[in-house]
């Protein structure tokens, strides 16, 4: 019998033999419109010449090395990072994804602090290692036990949250706007608030930007998108445009707080993966940029909400679609595949999620309104 993976994942019937863009092309000949993105990963789309080219010369030059040696594209990476971060002085631990990374964050916190409880909300979704899990709204975590203790609030709950917040919490964290969970994005004044509560009771405020990040909201994070900034900023996925890749980006506070030797990773910051990650970086960081992803975001907006959809919600190209009670979002995007067109779907059975690559064109973004138009709301 053939070796098989784990059935983990309920797979698509699409047989993908190239992508290009914002397309993925199908054994058939066919062309599929990605507006999953490899869930918020392909930044810049698709085969990005930009970031093959850096990719490739850098395989060449040093594909490797180990993290006792220094190289370029870390020096490269981290300028061109810190330009895109919020104002402030930080400091950054890289490793592989993004789950790893919020690992990092916790125990950061949980060092700096010397406290034991983490906040963390309800839909919430962080990765699936032991510490990730533990903050995660997910049925079934695998581990028995979490490592600290848990208090899980309802989203976007002021109230609640200013009742939980006290001196034994090392850290509250969350998705600036919450993607799994059917793109909830906070209620007006909520950041804020929890930013006040972390000040007042000294936890440690944590963006989990592995969605909402490396320009997606329209801006190089959410942080800035929404106006709050965080003591630790952390992102993954589409931040080496496709490569794995995890960052952990701390306050320089926090950092000297932080005994040496608590984390480290063999892979993260290889040279390779940090050529590809500092092109993301520049290409993110132009105004130009961030401008088109905002205008495309107002096109997909609008194309999404046609055919059956009732409002369209988030920033930037992280868009839910919410479909009328009785509606699944699992049967639209049947439906919008059969029209040659990929969407996601989310832990909210209403909501389907749009997370294109940044490079999407207005005449792609039409494109789901055109299909939409002739989906008739039975799906
Ligand atoms: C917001 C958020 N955080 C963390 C993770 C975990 O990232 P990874 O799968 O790279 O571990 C995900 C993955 O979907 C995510 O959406």
């Amino acid at each position: 019998m053939a070796l098989r993976e784990l059935d983990v994942y309920p797979r698509l019937a699409l047989d993908v033999v190239a992508a290009e863009g914002s397309e993925l092309i199908l054994a058939d000949g066919r062309r599929v419109l990605d507006l999953y993105g490899g869930h918020c990963v392909n930044t810049l789309g698709a085969g990005d010449a930009e970031v093959a080219g850096a990719f490739g010369a850098q395989w060449r030059r040093v594909s490797f090395v180990t993290n006792l040696l220094d190289h370029p594209p870390r020096a490269a990476f981290l300028e061109a990072l810190e330009a895109n971060l919020p104002a402030g002085e930080w400091r950054v631990f890289l490793s592989n994804s993004g789950a790893e990374a919020n690992e990092n964050a916790l125990k950061v916190a949980l060092d700096a602090t010397s406290r034991q409880r983490v906040v963390c909300f309800e839909g919430a979704f962080h990765g699936r290692t032991a510490a990730a899990a533990a903050i995660s709204d997910v049925a079934r975590s695998g581990f028995p036990l979490a490592p600290f203790e848990v208090t899980r609030l309802p989203w976007g709950d002021g109230a609640a949250a200013r009742a939980a917040m006290d001196d034994t919490v090392a850290a509250v964290v969350l998705e600036p706007i919450q993607s799994m969970a059917g793109v909830r994005v906070p209620p007006e004044g909520f950041l804020v608030e929890l930013r006040a509560a972390c000040d007042a009771t000294g936890a440690t405020l944590v963006f989990d930007e592995v969605q909402t990040g490396n320009g997606r909201t329209g801006r190089p994070w959410a942080a800035q998108t929404l106006g709050v900034t965080p003591d630790v900023l952390v992102t993954a996925k589409g931040a080496a445009a496709g490569l794995p890749i995890g960052v952990t980006v701390l306050s320089a506070s926090l950092a000297s707080r932080l005994p040496s030797g608590i984390l480290g990773s063999t892979f993260g910051g290889g040279p390779t993966v940090l050529a590809a990650a500092c092109v993301v970086q520049r290409r993110i960081g132009e105004a130009a940029f961030g401008a088109r992803v905002r205008t495309v975001s107002r096109a997909l907006g609008e194309a999404a909400l046609r055919g059956p959809v009732r409002e369209v919600r988030g920033r930037g190209l992280l868009l839910g679609a919410v479909l009328p009670e009785g509606l699944g979002a699992g049967g639209l995007r049947g439906a919008l595949l059969e029209h040659g067109i990929l969407a996601g779907t989310s832990n909210d059975p209403r909501v389907l999620r749009l997370t294109p690559p940044l490079t999407l064109t207005l005449e792609e973004a039409a494109r789901l309104g055109t299909a939409l138009d002739s989906i008739d709301g039975t799906a």
